[in-house]
C-alpha cells in the first residue's frame, strides 16, 4: 500500500525512462519528485502525464528571483497541476510572501487545488567551508531555522530540510508545518554522494513529513521490494 510520506525522486533524463519507472512501481508509490534534470527536458508534458496517472506530484524547481518574478513564475506552473513546489526561503519574506499570496489568489480565481509552497532553507550541499566563504556568521542550523519561522511567517506550508534540522524546525515551528528531508539512506544502501544521510524512520522520529528517496529506489534490483522495505520502517518510526 503506498505512503504519500515517501517521495521517490525521478532523476531520469527522458519521460519515457520515468514513465518505466512509475509503471514499475504501480500502486506501491504515489508520490514523485520532478526536479529541474527532468523538467528542462520534458517541460509541463511528465507533470501533467504523472497527473494523469493519479500520482502527486512535488515540482522542485528552487525558484530564486524578485518576488514579482517567482510569483508570476508560480502562476504559470499551476495549471500543470503539481501538488508541491518550491523556493529558496534566502529570496527573504518579501518574495516569500508575494509567491504564496500570488499563488493562493490563482489557485482560487481559477479553481484549481493550490500546491503547498516550501522553501528550500540551506542547501545540504553547503559545508562549513562554503558557508564562511560565503561570509555567513550564524551557524548553519540557527540559520535553517531562522529561515524556516520566516518561511512559516510569510505564509508557505513548509520547508525543505536535512533530517538532522528536522526536530529544531519542528520545535520552533508547531505541529502543522511541512519538512521534507532528502539525504535519506535505508539501512544497507550505499552513500552515493549523500554525507549527512538518516535513516526513513529516523527523519520521521525527527518530526520529518515527507521523505525524498532516489537512487536507493532507482537502482535496487527489486524496486517495489525496497518501496515496501522503506515503507514499513517508516511505520515502525517512533515519533
Ligand atoms: O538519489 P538520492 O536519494 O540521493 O536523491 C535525493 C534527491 O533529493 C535528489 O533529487 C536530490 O537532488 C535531492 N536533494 C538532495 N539534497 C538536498 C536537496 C535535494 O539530495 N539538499
Amino acid at each position: 500500500m503506498a505512503d504519500s510520506r515517501l517521495i521517490v525522486a525521478l532523476d531520469v533524463k527522458s519521460d519515457d525512462e520515468a514513465i518505466a519507472l512509475v509503471e514499475k512501481l504501480g500502486d506501491s508509490v504515489c508520490h514523485y519528485k520532478v526536479g529541474m534534470e527532468l523538467f528542462y527536458r520534458s517541460g509541463g508534458n511528465i507533470v501533467r502525464r504523472l497527473r494523469d496517472m493519479g500520482k502527486e506530484v512535488f515540482l522542485d524547481l528552487k525558484l530564486h528571483d524578485i518576488g514579482n518574478t517567482v510569483a508570476e513564475g508560480l502562476v504559470s506552473l499551476l495549471p500543470l497541476g503539481m501538488t508541491m513546489v518550491n523556493v529558496h526561503a534566502s529570496g527573504g519574506y518579501a518574495m516569500m510572501k508575494a509567491a504564496a499570496d500570488r499563488l493562493r489568489d490563482a489557485a482560487a480565481d481559477t479553481q484549481v487545488e493550490r500546491p503547498k509552497l516550501i522553501a528550500v532553507t540551506v542547501l545540504t550541499s553547503i559545508g562549513t567551508r562554503d558557508w564562511i566563504e560565503l561570509g555567513e556568521t550564524e551557524s548553519i542550523a540557527n540559520h535553517v531555522v531562522r529561515l524556516a519561522k520566516l518561511a512559516q511567517d510569510a505564509g508557505l506550508d513548509g520547508v525543505v530540510a536535512s533530517p538532522y534540522e528536522a526536530g529544531a524546525i519542528r520545535e520552533a515551528c508547531g505541529d502543522d508545518f511541512l519538512i521534507v528531508t532528502p539525504g535519506i539512506r535505508p539501512v544497507g544502501s550505499p552513500l552515493d554522494d549523500q554525507n549527512r544521510i538518516a535513516t526513513p524512520d529516523s527523519a520521521i522520529a525527527n518530526g520529518a513529513t515527507h521523505i525524498v528517496v532516489g537512487r536507493p529506489v532507482r537502482t535496487a534490483a527489486d524496486p517495489v521490494a525496497a518501496v515496501e522495505n522503506i515503507i514499513r520502517t517508516m511505520e515502525g518510526a517512533k515519533k
